[in-house]
């Protein structure tokens, strides 16, 4: 009998350091049939794991068309992410999924899309970013707001000279506060300070958010206020999670499970689960 819970093997194939704390690793699965059939939408997790140590949800970061290789982009914070922080190059890990509601590519077809996202919120839309980069001629307006604490919270930064170059796109890059003596060319504030210069009109458009719950919220109300209805805006919701695949209840969230349902959620669906402002 097959076991839902039982990992595959991936190859660790490269490591790209992001900042101080948060690498992308690019895993290649061990079983070529599965390396093949391996396919998924961006927004969507997979578990991670480390024998002995434990599982960690982590997003895919890379687009669909990554040719069996999957990207994830890590934060070292605790136990399991710390032990895949001691992993090298060649070094194998645990893999199940992928798992979850990713963003709704389809549903974006022939609008404009408005793209905010905050600190590693950046993870799971970096591959809604590149896979429009790859089918321009599918998506209308391609807008992006991007925020970090400071520039040195920055992930991806290695992309946005590509990005600058999608054609009929935007790129808002601002951070909360820059260091002594660190040059920064952009903007200064939160990344809601945009708004007043944001190109997106509502009519016809779609927002992917991805961020800390507090900043998500307070996007989704300037979204409301700017005449975003509430299904024009999709989050991205973490918790806890154990099995991943909708049967222990721990990442429950009134009658959703984010692992299930989730992570990505039309706004309307999930506002009045997620605490109000
Ligand atoms: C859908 C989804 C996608 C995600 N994508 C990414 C991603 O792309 N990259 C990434 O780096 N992370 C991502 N995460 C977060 C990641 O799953 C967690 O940070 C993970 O728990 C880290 O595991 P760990 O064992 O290293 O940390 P832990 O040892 O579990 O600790 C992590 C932090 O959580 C706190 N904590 C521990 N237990 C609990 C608890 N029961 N309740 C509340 N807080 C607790 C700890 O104090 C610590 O601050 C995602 C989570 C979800 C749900
Ligand atoms: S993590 Fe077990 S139900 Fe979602």
């Amino acid at each position: 009998m097959e076991n839902d819970y039982s990992p595959n093997i991936a190859f660790i194939r490269d490591i790209t350091q992001e900042t101080s704390n948060t690498n992308t690793y690019t895993l290649e699965p061990y079983d070529k049939i599965m390396k093949k059939k391996f396919s998924y939408t961006p927004g969507q997790f997979i578990m991670l794991s480390i024998f002995g140590i434990g599982e960690a949800a982590i997003s895919i970061s890379s687009d669909p068309s990554n040719n069996g290789f999957i990207n994830t982009t890590i934060r070292n914070v605790g136990n399991v992410t710390n032990a895949i922080f001691r992993l090298k190059k060649g070094d194998l890990i645990g893999i199940r999924g992928p798992y979850g509601i990713g963003w709704p590519l389809d549903k974006a077809e022939n609008r404009d899309i408005l793209i905010i996202a905050g600190g590693m919120g950046l993870a799971p839309l970096r591959g809604v970013i590149n896979h429009i980069k790859n089918n321009r001629d599918k998506y209308g307006h391609l807008e992006i707001i991007y925020g970090a604490r400071t520039p040195g919270d920055m992930i991806f930064t290695y992309e946005y000279d590509d990005w600058k170059k999608i054609m009929d796109s935007t790129i808002h890059l601002t951070v909360d506060a820059v260091p002594y003596g660190i040059k920064w060319d952009y903007r200064i504030g939160l990344v809601t300070s945009c708004f007043p210069g944001m190109k997106t009109h509502p009519r016809n458009a779609i927002a992917f958010v991805c961020g800390p719950e507090i900043m998500m919220r307070y996007v989704a109300k300037c979204l409301e206020n700017i005449g975003f209805n509430d299904d024009q805006i999709y989050i991205s919701l973490e918790r806890r999670m154990k099995c991943g695949i909708g049967k222990c209840g721990h990442c429950q969230i009134g009658q959703k499970y984010v692992c299930k349902d989730g992570p990505v959620f039309q706004y309307s669906d999930i506002k009045k689960f997620i605490r109000p402002l």
